[in-house]
């Protein structure tokens, strides 16, 4: 999704810095990327264009053409308007004076332009974004002061908005507003940021403040005041990034996907250790009382992509660990189903990055219903972390490879903790249980230590199988929610055709579809039901499948009896085993897709965040 950064400094130039910034951001998907920077001997100066950032770079020598130490940048991933040079940002007044940045979806554009157009006013993109930019000047032209006349303009518009604006007539000065996209102000003592990912920024400072809603802000590189939409004045908290900067960087592994498997352990023990004391699980951040717990009726889990697929999981393990009925739903058909959500719902929201306009919508809807809502989010002060009533932080560290691994396995297990957690206050677990599962789950990083030893046997089975057309992933239970993850992780970095089937479903419909030579990808980690597993299997092999097997090391070799591979994983509590299981399918796609050449951090079409509907 598109990327802002803003500068504006003491003496620091900012072309060098807007560009480190965009840079930064790359990982979260663009087409096209630009700048503005303004100086007291050449004004506005704007370059922008289609394209990666590097032909920006160039085209402005790392920054040393543009002049001037208040400036803007931009990512653009196109929504309105093709990927071009005209549409990419910043978009500029007719006159020259006010440019500026915009993330979201201003919805009422075509209405505005048209009404623009009428009053002669001349457009050269096709963006939504631009009407903001010819919007401002005629307002700048009539009050002639630049924060009234963005006050003003905020109030014609309408959807959703993350603006960076700078103007001729203002030296050193950066406004910044926001709307349901998120922006986030920096401070340092060279000059102050604004960003749409704090990533963007951490090189140079990890004191921040998380823009709201409404809110309008002033930067020099002096200070930073905040409004409100009524343009009083706001006091806002500042907080500290914990966040490693080098954990942001590639630090020599060829792509960040690879470096952020392998961070798996350490990410999964910073989420887990904290939270366990004396043998319990301990939850800060989840306000629930024994009787609230006792008054939820059912559950609700809103999320996207991989973070539904933890859901999937969660749906099997909370069910047991709580006794309650528990659904799970894609957060874009969440908003429009009418859901039965009430007083009674607890309604758990899964995002990485806490920014998915999905997730964000279906949440902002439970409560509307009354619904309590606790969001699992990675990205501290993300949107969703803010507006939910309780939320439990991944601590993944920053993930930056557009397909997600490090931040799906911190979901799964935080959320393995909380279905523990709740069911010790429902008293639906048993003490035996409880225990048992809380020493595997600090097992955990050891035992995935084990599965990433085996990489160069996965390497290999890549090398054999990258030029199949079509995948299968099958299992049963907790093996077929994690057989999706696997499946969408193949095709969305690798580009192959993957499905993932409910293995027991098979011969309802979907066996017809294999044919000899087929790689059906078997999962059968899930001890109880491995035999069931074994006879789906037996089934596509009589049908002529080529067959990789997953099972855990108890069970290999039964699964060596009927696979053509297999790939095995150490053996754990079977709730947590999908932890160890995902693991495996991740290298896998990830080899398949370096055998064929692909982007692998930055997979056609795909977006790190998805902030539009
Ligand atoms: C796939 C992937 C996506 C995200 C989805 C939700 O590898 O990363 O499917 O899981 O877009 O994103 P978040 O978790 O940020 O809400």
């Amino acid at each position: 999704m598109c990327g802002i950064i803003g500068f504006v400094g003491r003496e620091q130039q900012a072309a060098p810095i807007l560009l480190d910034g965009l840079q930064r951001m790359e990982y979260r998907g663009y087409d096209s990327a630009g700048v503005a920077v303004r100086s007291e001997s050449k004004g506005l100066q704007v370059k922008k264009t289609k394209g990666r950032l590097q032909v920006l770079s160039d085209m402005i020598h790392g920054g040393a053409d543009l002049e001037g130490t208040v400036g803007i940048g931009h990512t653009r991933w196109a929504t309105h308007g093709e990927p071009s040079d005209l549409n990419a940002h910043p978009h500029v007044s007719e006159d020259g004076r006010i440019a500026l940045v915009h993330n979201g979806i201003i919805e009422n554009y075509l209405e505005l332009r048209e009404h623009l157009q009428k009053q002669g006013v001349r457009f050269s993109s096709d963006t939504d974004s631009e009407v903001v930019a010819h919007l401002l000047e005629l307002h700048y032209n009539e009050c002639g002061n630049m924060m009234e006349a963005v006050g003003r303009v905020l109030r014609r518009i309408r959807g959703s908005y993350a603006l960076g604006i700078i103007c001729a007539d203002y030296p050193n000065t950066l406004i910044a507003a926001r709307k349901d996209s998120p922006l986030i102000l920096g401070f340092s003592g060279e000059g102050n940021f604004i960003a749409s990912d704090v990533t963007a920024m951490l090189r140079y400072t990890r004191d921040v403040v998380y823009m709201d809603d409404g809110e309008i802000a002033v930067l020099t590189a002096e200070g930073i005041d905040v409004f409100d939409s009524e343009l009083t004045p706001v006091e806002k908290e500042h907080h500290q990034v914990d966040w490693d900067v080098s954990a942001a960087e590639k630090g020599g592994y060829p792509h960040f996907m690879f470096k952020e498997i392998l961070e798996q352990p350490e990410a999964i023990r910073k989420t887990v250790q904290p939270r366990i004391r004396d043998g319990r699980v301990v939850l800060e951040g989840l306000s629930m009382t024994a009787a609230e717990a006792r008054d939820i009726s059912r559950v609700f889990i809103i999320a996207c992509g991989s973070s539904y697929h933890v859901g999937m999981l969660s749906k099997y393990v909370w069910e047991r660990l709580l006794r309650r009925p528990v659904e799970v739903t894609l957060a874009s058909e969440f908003r429009y189903c009418d859901p039965l959500v009430d007083e009674k719902s607890l309604v758990v929201v899964i995002s990485q990055s806490g920014e998915t306009l999905d997730t964000m919508a279906a949440m902002r809807e439970a409560k509307r219903l009354g619904g309590r809502t606790l969001a699992i989010v990675n990205v501290v002060g993300s949107s969703i972390a803010r507006e939910a009533d309780d939320v439990l932080y991944t601590w993944a560290g920053p993930e930056v490879a557009v397909a997600t691994t490090k931040a799906y396995s911190t979901q799964l297990v935080l959320m393995d903790l909380i279905g523990l957690y709740l069911g010790d206050l429902l008293g639906t677990v048993a003490p035996e249980e409880y225990s048992a599962i809380l020493t595997e789950m600090q097992l955990l990083p050891q035992k995935l230590e084990q599965v990433l030893g085996q990489t160069e046997h996965i390497q290999y089975l890549a090398s054999r199988y990258f030029n199949h057309h079509s995948i299968f992933f099958i299992g049963r239970n907790l093996d077929y929610a994690m057989g999706m993850e696997g499946s969408l992780k193949l095709k969305e970095i690798s580009y192959i055709h993957s499905e993932a089937y409910a293995a027991g479903e098979l011969k309802h419909g979907t066996i017809s579809l294999i044919e000899p030579g087929t790689l059906v990808v078997a999962l059968g980690t899930y001890g109880p039901l491995f035999d069931k597993a074994m006879s789906n299997v037996v089934e596509v092999k009589a049908r002529g499948a080529e067959v990789l097997g997953l099972a855990t090391e108890p069970l290999r070799d039964r699964m060596e009896k009927t696979a053509d591979a297999v790939i095995a994983v150490p053996e754990t509590h079977p709730l947590l085993q999908p932890s160890l299981g995902v693991v495996p399918l991740q290298l896998f796609a990830y080899y398949v897709a370096l055998h064929r050449g692909c982007d692998i951090d930055k997979p056609r079409n795909l977006a790190k965040s998805v902030t539009v509907e």
